[in-house]
């Protein structure tokens, strides 16, 4: 079936069953074409937080569809591939979060949402990349567990005087990102700030210009007067960044900046989704009442884009 048959088609099965349909900045570009909303971690579990839709379709991977069931478990939660995952989110488990509790009992555990569901039941707090310097601030202890994210947390612990214990989890796509390839660009380009994601190494955030989340990069690049700008994340944002500011240019910081995971939802996939009710997201209510609190006590605090 042509692009455009299938787009009409998940169109028509989203209204039928009175669903909403969220993608991820990084989704395909065929899927954010048609997404009700995208947006990054933090928006997208707002947002899921707060629809009167009674299905949610979430393309993205599925650490985002368990904290949209989360923070919505009467809804039916779908993940349109089964196999959509992150890799960082497995770099830490609930057994390994248990050990450093013990070992640090008076730290306050913040995690990136980027964690599974029973990981994120035995934290205190979650935050996102767009809220994670606010949120480690707002922490009503001196010792902070922060993760999985070894860079974003160093990248938080440059704006806190917390005493921070950072677990030494990555993201496979940026961490793989070096300071050399941006170096490059920059004697290229002299003209194009860079902006990154903070989960990127502390060597290339160091020669960014601005750090910030996907939608972050979003806003800041459409506000900012310079009409060229290196982009240090995921190549999925280049949809978002053309529609929001055509006029500009767009210089991806290497050309092997993808998620293989946010690249595995198909529309194929999505049309499947809303005929079969697959893929559901299904956690126990014990989960559900543990890992509740984290994410909203996140929201609480809201998001305050990370400053500099
Ligand atoms: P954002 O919250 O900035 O969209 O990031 C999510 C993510 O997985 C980045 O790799
Ligand atoms: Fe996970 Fe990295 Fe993919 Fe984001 S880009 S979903 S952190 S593997």
């Amino acid at each position: 079936m042509e692009k455009k048959e299938l787009q009409d088609r998940i169109r028509r099965l989203v209204k039928e069953k009175n669903a909403i349909l969220l993608a991820h900045n990084y989704q395909r570009e065929e899927i954010q074409e048609i997404a009700d909303l995208t947006g990054d971690s933090y928006e997208l579990s707002v947002k899921a937080s707060r629809t009167d839709a009674d299905i949610i379709v979430f393309c993205g991977v599925r650490f985002m569809a368990e904290s949209a069931k989360i923070l919505s478990p009467g809804k039916t939660v779908l993940l349109p591939n089964a196999h959509a995952g992150c890799p960082m989110a497995d770099m830490i488990t609930a057994q390994q979060l248990e050990g450093l509790r013990s070992q640090y009992p008076d730290a306050y555990v913040v995690s990136y949402v980027n964690t599974n569901a029973d990981v994120k039941a035995l934290s205190d707090v979650c935050c996102t990349s767009s809220n994670a310097v606010t949120i480690v601030n707002a922490v009503p202890a001196k010792k902070v567990i922060f993760i999985p994210d070894k860079n974003l947390g160093s990248y938080v612990k440059k704006f806190t005087d917390k005493d921070m214990i950072i677990w030494n989890g990555y993201c496979p796509t940026h961490h793989h990102i070096y300071p050399e390839e941006i170096k490059l660009l920059k004697e290229k380009y002299p003209d194009a700030p860079f902006v990154c994601h903070p989960e990127c190494r502390p060597d290339v955030v160091e020669l960014a210009d601005k750090v910030t989340s996907t939608s972050g990069i979003i806003k800041f690049t459409k506000e900012d007067p310079h009409h060229r700008f290196i982009i240090g994340t995921e190549e999925g944002i280049m949809y978002q960044l053309r529609k929001n500011s055509p006029e500009k240019e767009f210089i991806l910081a290497s050309n092997g900046f993808i998620c293989p995971n946010m690249k595995k939802t198909r529309l194929e996939d999505i049309v499947l989704a809303l005929e079969k009710n697959q893929y559901e997201i299904t956690l126990s209510p014990a989960i559900i009442e543990k890992a509740r609190l984290p994410l909203e006590r996140m929201i609480e605090v809201g998001a305050v884009p990370s400053a500099r």
